[in-house]
């Protein structure tokens, strides 16, 4: 594929510049704790892991669906874009791609496909090595893309790539909240706290979400959260919060083999019930992390724009 130059990306950039512009005040309401854009905030929540395989993908899709199915509006970006999968996982068939709107072939609208109970999936591309390479600006452009959409979501999900590269932390530090995927694996344990270790210390990123996938039991789950809790707390300046486990559950694989998401498939299923309770959870979330200075999805409509009145 012939190399996409950062004028792509600047172009978006001068787009929302310009729209930013015509919006104007109109939209603006006040509040007790200050002068605000009057649609209600997006919480963006980051999923990522480390290590490949763990479960990021089947955390993501089904914990937007199960928000989605609780009568949330749910965006779900998939954000591995080099080697994207969500639209296999649920029988979509993409017409564009991100790759599409980083180059100024379509707008954000154009892209979004929707899943089963309204569940909006932003796909990427698969087998494209430069969308894996993209550089920071393309990143950064492909963020603010979504300030364009005349609709932020009340949920918006990023499933990340494996590992640690600029993409996974450009992503995660975009978030309000940053879930970790891990497994009872030695290199899963390893790999988050690379991971947690890269985005504390370089990222700003402090509080993590530790969703323990594949287990066999709640003490199997609860106790590889101790693991990584504990080696974390010794060595870095971040906090860890249990969200919680989803079983080893067959009937999340017979629903994947049916281009489907468990919850939708199986909603009686133990995996499914687990992610009912994980989007407990999510809904609790309180939108309490400051985004003042950061790169941030719908950055229109985020806590960052607010200013206290006189
Ligand atoms: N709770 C579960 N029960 C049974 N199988 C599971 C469970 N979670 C994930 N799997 C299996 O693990 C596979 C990998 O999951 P998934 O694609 O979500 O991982 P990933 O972390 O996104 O991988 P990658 O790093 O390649 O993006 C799934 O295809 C499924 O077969
Ligand atoms: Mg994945």
């Amino acid at each position: 594929m012939q190399s996409m130059d950062q004028a792509a990306g600047l172009k978006i950039m001068m787009r929302q510049a310009m729209s930013a512009n015509m919006a104007g005040t109109e939209n603006q309401g006040v509040t007790s704790t200050g002068v605000f854009n009057s649609r209600s905030r997006t919480r963006v929540i980051a999923v990522a892991g480390g290590k490949g395989g763990v479960g990021k993908t089947c955390v993501s899709v089904n914990l937007g669906m199960t928000l989605s199915m609780a009568g949330h509006d749910v965006m779900l970006l998939d954000a591995d874009l080099g080697l994207a999968n969500i639209d296999v996982l649920l029988g979509l068939q993409p017409v564009y791609n991100v790759s599409h709107l980083l180059e100024g072939k379509c707008q954000l609208e154009d892209l979004i496909l929707k899943a089963p109970h309204g569940l909006k999936i932003v796909p990427a591309t698969s087998g494209t090595r430069r969308m894996a390479q993209l550089s920071s600006v393309e990143h950064a452009s492909l963020i603010r893309a979504f300030d364009e959409y005349p609709q932020p979501p009340d949920f918006m999900i990023i499933d990340t790539a494996a590992g640690i590269s600029d993409s996974v932390t450009q992503f995660a530090a975009a978030a309000d909240e940053v879930i970790v995927v891990v497994c009872d694996e030695p290199a899963s344990l390893t790999d988050a706290y690379a991971l947690i270790k890269v985005l504390s210390r370089e990222c700003d990123v402090q509080r993590f979400q530790v969703v323990a996938n594949m287990v066999r039991s709640a003490e199997e789950g609860r106790g590889l959260f101790e693991k990584l809790s504990r080696v974390t707390q010794r060595f870095l300046d971040a906090t860890l919060v249990y969200m919680g486990m989803v079983p080893h559950d067959e009937h999340l694989r017979q629903a994947i083999r049916r281009q489907k998401a468990v919850v939708d498939a199986s909603p009686g299923a133990r995996a499914s019930l687990a992610f009912k309770n994980l989007a407990k959870a999510a809904d609790k979330w309180e939108t309490s992390v400051s985004r003042q200075g950061r790169i941030g999805f719908f950055a229109q409509n985020t806590l960052s724009d607010m200013e206290t009145p006189a």
